[in-house]
C-alpha cells in the first residue's frame, strides 16, 4: 500500500468461499468504506484521502459486497491506479468480520483482471514488513520483493516491502 502523502460496471465474482459482488465505488460509499478502513488499519487513511482518490481519473476504487442489491453487505474495497502501463496498489481493506473467506482475494483477482485489459506490462505496490497476511496474500498472485524502503510507513518507522511482478 502507498504511504500516503497527504490528508461500472457490476461483475459477480466466485470467490472459494465467499460469493461477492464487485462494483465501482460511490460518495454514499464513504461512511462504510471508512468503518472497514478504521476496522482494517491501525494507521487508516483519511476520508479526504478516499476522496481525492475518487478525483483521479487514472484511480479505480471497486467495492466487494454481498447479499440482496437492496439491502447489500460491504465486505471490503480497493484501490488501484492504471497509468503510464503500471497496475500500483494502493490500498486493499477486507471487514475484519469478513476475513479468511476469499473476498481479498477477489478484490486482487479484479485488479490484475482489469489491469490485464488495459495494456499494462508491469504491477506493483508497497506493505508494511510485518502485514504478513497481505504479503502471502500479494506472493499469491506472483508478487516478490523487489526492493525494501527503510522507515517508509513513518507513523512507527516501519519498513516497507516493494513488490512488483510483469504482467
Ligand atoms: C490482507 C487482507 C486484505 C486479506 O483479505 P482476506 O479477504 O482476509 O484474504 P483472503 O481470504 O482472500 O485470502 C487470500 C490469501 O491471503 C493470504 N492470507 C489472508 N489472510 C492471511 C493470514 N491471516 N495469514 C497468512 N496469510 C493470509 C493467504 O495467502 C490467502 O490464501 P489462502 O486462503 O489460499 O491461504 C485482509 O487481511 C485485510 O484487510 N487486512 C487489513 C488491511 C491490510 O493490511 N491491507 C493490506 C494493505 S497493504
Amino acid at each position: 500500500m502507498r504511504r500516503p502523502l497527504t490528508d461500472d460496471s457490476d461483475a459477480d465474482v466466485a470467490s472459494s468461499r465467499e460469493a461477492v459482488r464487485l462494483r465501482d465505488m460511490v460518495s454514499a460509499d464513504l461512511p462504510e468504506v471508512m468503518r472497514i478502513e478504521r476496522a482494517a488499519f491501525r494507521y487508516p487513511w483519511s476520508e479526504l484521502m478516499l476522496r481525492s482518490e475518487m478525483a483521479h481519473e487514472w484511480a479505480h476504487l471497486r467495492i466487494a459486497e454481498k447479499g440482496e442489491e437492496k439491502a447489500p453487505v460491504m465486505l471490503g474495497f480497493i484501490v488501484f491506479w492504471i497509468v503510464c502501463g503500471e497496475l500500483h496498489v494502493l490500498n486493499v481493506a477486507v471487514d475484519p468480520d469478513a476475513q479468511h473467506r476469499g473476498v481479498g482475494r477477489a478484490l486482487m483477482r479484479a485488479a490484475m483482471d482489469q489491469a490485464k485489459g488495459a495494456d499494462v506490462t508491469y504491477a506493483t505496490l508497497e506493505v508494511r514488513r510485518t502485514n504478513r497476511a497481505a504479503i502471502r496474500l500479494y506472493e499469491s498472485f506472483g508478487f516478490k520483493t523487489t526492493a525494501i524502503r527503510p522507515k517508509y510507513y513513518v507513523e512507527n518507522d516501519e519498513d516497507a516491502l516493494v513488490m512488483g511482478r510483469a504482467m
